[in-house]
């Protein structure tokens, strides 16, 4: 699903820009990606581990604007990406379509500006517009500004799994399963 430009005023007054990203913005989504894998802890792949060639990343992209059931957005400021969500089937069998997941990442000098809670709830609405029934997340149990954000949104803790991430330095992290119902009443 594409969804077209729009601007977004984030906390501060800044004007900063939404869409959904195009296949000409593979080589800045990637270079995201990396970047926010060595800013936090929390998300699931050190940057080198960021492996997509620009090829891949142009495929999985325009998939991502083409197909019905997939959604992305990235928030832009002039023509860098500084946040992006998305929403994509947990699986295509006919016993778990109904489930989306949700992926929520902001470059760290954009964090508490609003743009996680406002892109949570695009995620949010994009999946309800797919059709899913259930929007879930997975989340490091240590990560708290994350597990507060989804609770606010309605998200309910579903699960926790031991030592699901394991560390170079060789800590362990527990995964919190969040789940949130999107039927309409
Ligand atoms: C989690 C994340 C998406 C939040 O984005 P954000 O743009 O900073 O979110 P917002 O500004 O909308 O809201 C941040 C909230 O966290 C709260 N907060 C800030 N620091 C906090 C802390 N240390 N502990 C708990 N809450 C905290 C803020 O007060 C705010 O809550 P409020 O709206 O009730 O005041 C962002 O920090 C991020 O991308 N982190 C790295 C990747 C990640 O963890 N992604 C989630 C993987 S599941």
């Amino acid at each position: 699903m594409k969804i077209g430009e729009r601007k977004v005023t984030i906390k501060g007054g800044k004007e900063l820009k939404l869409r959904t990203p195009g296949k000409e913005d593979a080589e800045k989504v990637l270079s995201f990606r990396r970047e926010v894998a060595g800013e936090t802890i929390f998300l699931t792949r050190y940057p080198y581990e960021i492996e997509n060639s620009i090829e891949k990343e142009r495929e999985i992209i325009g998939n991502y604007s083409r197909a019905e059931h997939l959604g992305m957005l990235g928030i832009f400021d002039d023509d860098n990406i500084v946040a992006i969500t998305s929403v994509s089937p947990i699986g295509l069998t006919f016993k778990t379509r109904h489930r989306a997941s949700a992926e929520l990442v902001v470059r760290k000098n954009y964090w508490n500006l609003g743009l996680g809670s406002f892109l949570l709830d695009m995620a949010i609405e994009m999946a309800g517009n797919c059709g899913y029934e259930r929007l879930e997340l997975s989340v490091f149990a240590d990560n708290s500004r994350a597990i507060r954000l989804y609770k606010k949104k309605g998200f309910i803790e579903c699960g926790q799994i031991p030592q699901a991430f394991k560390m170079m330095d060789g800590k362990y992290h527990d995964e919190i399963l969040m789940s949130k119902n999107l039927w309409r009443h």
